[in-house]
């Protein structure tokens, strides 16, 4: 894909913006959806180009792979090894086990929202990671062995709020950041709402400060 950027320098011809939603709340409304829809209401505005897909981890069904699941997988990354546009004709499409895996691997930016899980993300979110890190769908190797990203996104954007602070424990977010490097995306920012459950903690004012930067975030990529 070519890159096009406008005048201020950012990138204007993401069409399909992914957005992975892993808001599991007890709150009436998830501040961490707050944070992501902020970053999204924001992203659109600058490109109302763009056209966002919504994959609500608690309603996809997913389950952690198994023995069986991943002898499926495996039959199929041999048939899809190889791929490429000018193959694409020839290779099997929307095979149930890649649905994730594919729809990940088109989208021209990935944008996910989670809490902060002890000290990480929830388990619903490191399940749908299992799907989508599909050999020779989001990630493959090259003819000289070594390990390659196949997606189509530039940039990944993640977004996440917290009870306590976060700052030194981002094992979620250096995790994602490091699976970045195995799907081939280049750029990873990550913006979070701390502090959230500290008695006197102003929520509002942190929540708001937080949306702000997503905002930021949402013009400058
Ligand atoms: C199961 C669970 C685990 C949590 N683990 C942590 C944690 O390790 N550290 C922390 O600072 N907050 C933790 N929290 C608090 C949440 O991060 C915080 O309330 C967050 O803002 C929830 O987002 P939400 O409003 O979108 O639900 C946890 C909350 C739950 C329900």
């Amino acid at each position: 894909m070519t890159e096009q950027q406008d005048t201020d320098g950012v990138r204007s011809d993401r069409q399909k913006i992914l957005f992975v939603n892993c808001c599991i709340t007890v709150h009436e409304e998830s501040r961490t959806e707050k944070l992501a829809r902020a970053f999204l209401d924001a992203y659109l505005k600058k490109h109302p180009q763009a056209e966002t897909e919504e994959r609500d981890l608690t309603r996809l069904g997913l389950r952690p792979l198994d023995p069986d699941t991943v002898r499926r997988r495996n039959a199929l990354s041999d048939m899809y090894a190889g791929r490429s546009a000018e193959t694409e004709a020839d290779f099997p499409q929307g095979a149930e086990e890649f649905l994730e895996a594919e729809k990940f691997a088109q989208a021209d930016l990935i944008v996910i929202a989670a809490p902060y899980w002890e000290m990480s993300f929830p388990a619903l979110l490191r399940i749908y990671i299992e799907h989508v890190s599909a050999l020779n769908v989001t990630f493959g190797y090259g003819e000289d062995g070594q390990q390659r990203g196949l997606c189509r996104a530039d940039h990944l954007v993640y977004l996440t709020t917290a009870g306590g602070p976060v700052a030194g424990n981002d094992y979620g977010g250096d995790y994602l950041r490091g699976m970045c490097g195995v799907w081939g995306i280049g750029e990873f920012s990550a913006v979070a709402a701390e502090c959230l459950d500290i008695g006197g903690a102003d929520v509002q004012a942190r929540l708001s400060e937080a949306v702000r930067r997503a905002q930021e975030l949402a013009e400058r990529i």
